[in-house]
């Protein structure tokens, strides 16, 4: 797939950074994160998120308008590319037969249907990159890869890959999301970051969802807790019957997309932590 990148540079940011991805339609896990944001006194333009409002939960329209008047910071990840372009299928890069793609024909219909005009003029006319210094590191916010916008990156990734990617920007740090697993992963002196998903549990066995903050050279990946009863009702009241599970066990409903390292750490909770970068 050759993509047309539209790059923001937004110049010099000062202060911590929240970093999360993927919304994926969770209301009550968006709303909360931004309520907790506030809470820690960040200011709108200091939180950025790598893309994918829409997905798997049960609020796609109220999560997109809560992202959209928020003032935050956002690119497009494969959902918006998707529904901008009124496409029929979510664009995440599945493998035809996978239980993901069959699942994922349920929810993304949920959405589009959802989706208003102007909420998917709206996705279309994001960035699909943003560019930014920060500390004196120069820093590339996507949502795949660096070739692919559906492109799963994981820790466990080939080292080769993942220098490759490094290759082909002039950055110390790249921010990522897609692949719903919080990580960094330190490649000679450049560092890939992934905050995961605050729309979906990492399938560590609890419902906490996922975020990062990065600050005096330093990045901690953080969990948050939220009412996430209310957003599997939701789910189950909207048919989204499987993915309502994962919102309350943690557990994906399939495995599919993961590298055999990650499918072993299935139901293995994740902690928090902090790197210097
Ligand atoms: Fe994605």
């Amino acid at each position: 797939m050759v993509e047309a990148f539209k790059v923001e540079n937004i110049g010099e940011l000062s202060g911590a950074l929240l970093i999360f991805g993927g919304p994926y339609s969770n209301l009550q896990a968006t709303s909360a994160l931004l309520k907790h944001a506030e809470t820690l006194g960040f200011r709108d333009s200091n939180i950025i998120c790598t893309g994918d409002i829409t997905a798997y939960c049960g609020n796609p329209r109220e999560t997109a308008e809560l992202i959209k008047s928020s003032g935050i910071r956002i690119i497009q990840g494969n959902c918006e590319q998707s529904l901008a372009a009124d496409k029929n299928d979510c664009g995440c890069g599945f493998d035809e037969t996978s239980t993901c793609n069959i699942l994922s024909a349920k929810w993304y219909n949920f959405c589009k249907a959802q989706i208003t005009e102007d909420l998917a003029t709206w996705m279309g006319e994001l960035p699909t990159r943003i560019e930014f210094q920060h500390e004196g590191k120069k820093y590339h916010v996507l949502h795949g890869s660096v070739d692919e916008v559906n492109e799963f990156i994981f820790p466990t990734t080939s080292e080769h890959i993942f220098q490759k990617q490094f290759e082909k920007l002039d950055v110390d740090i790249i921010l990522s999301g897609h692949s719903g697993i919080p990580f960094t992963k330190k490649i000679n002196n450049k560092i890939w970051h992934n905050a995961g998903a605050i729309g979906s549990p990492a399938n560590d066995g609890t419902p906490r969802v996922w975020y990062s903050i990065i600050s005096d050279g330093k990045i901690t990946h953080q969990a948050l807790e939220y009412d996430h009863e209310t957003a599997a009702k939701v789910m189950v009241d909207n048919g989204l019957v499987e993915y309502a599970e994962t919102i309350q066990t943690g557990l994906w409903p399939s495995t599919d997309i993961l590298p055999d390292h990650e499918k072993s750490q299935t139901g293995k909770p994740l902690e928090e932590k902090t790197i210097t970068i």
